[in-house]
């Protein structure tokens, strides 16, 4: 038997409710197949935890250190009203994707079957393609500081750090999984046009990294051009790759499009595996409904899909897949945010079901 181990952050507000249901998710795996188990360590660092023990920290400080030696790290969503928001993401969510070097975070916005646009499309299959955000660096940086505090000339800089190292290997990341999967386009954001540094550096990489796949067809579209594509013509999409910020955008967007920003999952990779992915749903912790029990769980239950694939099962991934699906195409258990009634534990009841069968 295969004991695969698995550090738990749920985090805050609906995190909690979501990722209770994910370890549902993982167990009902485990018995299926049978010959593999998981084994969950379960940890509390939150807001709650940050206000409890005083001492200003949302993890503790060799926090990485204790998250390292796992297979995988499930999350749920970091932030709620008390803390404010980029102290506690800055002191747990992005210190993992940054430190544990997960450059890539993939974000499939694909509309599954049952699944109901606010965008009017002729074939489900027009909205199916895949974001690569960049995710260690960029906007994201964290480098800054503020100017003559409290003076009427008072100023904040923001930097944003395009590295050429960062900026080709998410874009070559990009590259190979549209050869991999044998998809006909990669579309990268830019906004050169304003940007005149950073943009303009990584509209540069972009331009040197396709020559290297002649067989994909490429192009570039200011982000703002391209927010209006993925309403008007999200057929045309394959794979988009963006920088830390504006993959941050589009993908709410995306997730908007398949109806609920409760859907979409992503996976924060360390494609050379020298430290643990981490998986998560791409929404918050939605204070305003949270404790309430109705919670949409699909975001995170398709993370589990993606931490599957990523562990190397498969047939699990395919399996999970097909029970989501099946459960949405019926079209009568469904949380609030898609127009149904039911609470978060019963979507999850009808996805577990449906795997045994
Ligand atoms: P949010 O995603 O938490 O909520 C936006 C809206 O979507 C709310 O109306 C909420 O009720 C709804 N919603 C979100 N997830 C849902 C789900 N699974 N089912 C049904 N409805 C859902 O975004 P926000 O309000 O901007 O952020 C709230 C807090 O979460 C902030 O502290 C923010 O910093 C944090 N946040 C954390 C993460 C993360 O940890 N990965 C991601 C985004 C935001
Ligand atoms: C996401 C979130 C985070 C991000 C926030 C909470 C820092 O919005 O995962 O999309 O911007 O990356
Ligand atoms: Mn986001």
């Amino acid at each position: 038997m295969k004991t695969v181990f698995i550090n738990v952050i749920a985090g805050d507000g609906i995190g909690v409710d979501v990722i209770r249901e994910g370890k549902r998710v993982l167990e009902a795996i485990g018995s299926i197949h049978g010959g593999i188990s998981f084994r969950f360590n379960d940890l509390p660092w939150s807001c709650q935890y940050y206000l409890e023990q005083g001492q200003g920290r949302m993890m503790p400080g060799d926090g990485l250190k204790i998250l390292e030696d796992c297979d995988s790290i499930l999350l749920g969503a970091v932030g709620f009203p008390g803390v404010p928001d980029h102290v506690s993401l800055r002191g747990l969510l992005l210190p993992i994707r940054q430190g544990f070097d997960q450059y890539v975070n993939m974000r499939p916005i694909k509309l599954l079957k049952g699944l109901d646009s606010p965008i009017r499309v002729s074939d489900p299959a027009e909205i199916d393609f895949v974001v690569f955000r960049e995710n260690s660096e960029g906007e994201y940086c964290g480098v800054g500081h503020i100017e003559h505090e409290g003076a009427p000339d008072e100023k904040a800089i923001q930097e944003a750090w395009f590295t050429r190292k960062g900026t080709e290997r998410i874009i070559r990341y990009a590259f190979d999984y549209a050869r991999a999967n044998k998809l006909g386009n990669v579309l990268s954001a830019t906004k050169s046009n304003a940007l005149n540094y950073s943009m303009v550096f990584w509209d540069k990489i972009f331009n040197e990294a396709k020559a290297g796949y002649p067989e994909i067809k490429t192009s570039s579209m200011h982000v703002d051009a391209l927010a209006g594509l993925f309403i008007m013509k999200p057929r045309v999409l394959d794979v988009v790759v963006a920088s830390n910020l504006f993959g941050d955008i589009l993908t709410d967007l995306g997730s908007a499009m398949l109806g609920s920003i409760g859907i979409s999952p992503s996976a924060n990779i360390n494609p050379e595996r020298r430290y643990p992915s981490m998986f998560e749903p791409i929404h918050g912790s939605a204070p305003d409904i949270a404790g309430k029990g109705i919670a949409n769980p699909v975001g995170t239950i398709w993370c589990i899909a993606l931490m599957l694939e990523h562990l190397g099962l498969s047939e699990m991934n395919k399996l999970l897949m097909e029970a989501m699906e099946a459960v949405l195409g019926e079209r009568t258990v469904r949380t609030p945010d898609l127009g149904g009634t039911s609470r978060t534990e019963e979507v999850t009841d009808a996805i577990i079901a449906k795997l045994g069968k």
